[in-house]
């Protein structure tokens, strides 16, 4: 009980969780119903069967079917706004989020009105509450018959389009398997050019060479998940020397499959090693979480103290793109 006023009262901000990978049971079965998507669940429990993931690339496959239930403005501004409040209600005051254009531009949705409809409700949602979320554009990684260098020009362009307004950054998701990061250095090259971070995902599914060609190749400013770096002491080395953080998330590699379970988790060997690391949700109702319920892990199955989780708290600030005032207000 007293760990669960401890997380609550922590002032939070996530540093990587997926805006297609948070939407509520709820609003996957509505919006099937409505727009009378195939493939989906009917019922809370289907759907709940449907999320237990084999593996990283099953996982990857059903989300690419789950999201096929976003179809108009409408819905995208939905899922922000719920997204955003449900963080809010977990005392989460910014966040910085991925979202994968190319996955909606593919079926045939407008850019513009996927992002008209996720500045509605994530606007909504700050008047609301006072939760900021700003934008991460991502590219997907090992999506069948697509050519990937056209769609990384496509999410930089976009990404610096609309650079300084609400997008903070350009990113690389989806499969790392046989999707190496030096193909995308002209991509991130010009995203950092125009002001934007370079916020790859590497070492999740792939070892310590994806990591290196993110730091070397495409500028890393954070890595996703980059736990994999354990296996070479001189990535740990770099990695603590530049102070390159890594963005966690103990429950999306329990449930993709990439980590045994909790007391396996290289969470804790990560901070022994002095490395700069933050705990977040990546697609938490995929998952079964909440950026709550990962920092309840942290304490009670992964074995940190108060302090150090405290201290989690505080390195997601300091991680984090807001500005150096902002940050103060949240230490
Ligand atoms: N890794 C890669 N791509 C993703 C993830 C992830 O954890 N979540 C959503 N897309
Ligand atoms: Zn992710």
């Amino acid at each position: 009980a007293g760990d669960e006023a401890f997380v609550d009262a922590l002032p939070k901000v996530e540093l990587h969780v997926h805006l297609e990978g948070s939407m509520l049971p709820g609003t996957v079965l509505a919006l099937a119903r409505r727009h009378q998507v195939e493939d989906i669940p009917t019922t809370e429990t289907a759907l709940a069967d449907w999320y237990a993931f084999k593996d990283f690339d099953h996982f990857l496959r059903v989300y690419r079917t789950a999201v096929q239930v976003l179809r108009d403005e409408d819905d995208f501004a939905l899922l922000a706004r719920e997204t955003a409040l449900g963080l809010a209600a977990q005392n989460v005051r910014y966040a910085e989020m991925y979202f994968t254009p190319f996955i909606h531009t593919r079926r045939g949705i407008p850019i513009d009105e996927v992002f008209a409809g996720i500045n509605r409700g994530r606007l909504e949602a700050q008047e609301a509450t006072g939760v900021e979320i700003r934008w991460i554009t991502d590219i997907p990684g090992g999506l069948p018959g697509v050519d990937i260098l056209a769609v990384a020009d496509l999410t930089v362009q976009f990404a610096v389009e609309h650079g300084g307004d609400s997008v903070i950054g350009l990113g690389v998701g989806g499969a790392e398997v046989g999707v190496p990061r030096p193909q995308f250095a002209r991509a991130f090259g010009a995203a950092r050019e125009a002001g934007l971070r370079s916020l790859p995902h590497a070492g999740e599914t792939t070892g310590p060479r994806t990591i290196w060609d993110s730091i070397d190749e495409l500028g890393a400013d954070r890595i996703g998940h980059g736990i994999r770096c354990l296996d070479d002491p001189a990535l740990v080395a770099r990695l603590r020397a530049d102070r390159i953080p890594l963005d966690v998330s103990p429950t999306s590699n329990l449930r993709t499959g990439v980590v045994a379970d909790y007391p396996s988790h290289p969470l804790p060997t990560l901070i022994a090693e002095g490395l700069a690391v933050s705990i977040n949700s990546d697609d938490p109702p995929m998952f079964g979480t909440t950026l709550r319920d990962e920092y309840l892990h942290a304490l009670r199955d992964l074995g940190l103290s108060r302090a150090a989780v405290a201290e989690l708290a505080a390195a997601a600030v300091r991680h984090s793109f807001l500005p150096e005032y902002r940050k103060n207000v949240l230490l």
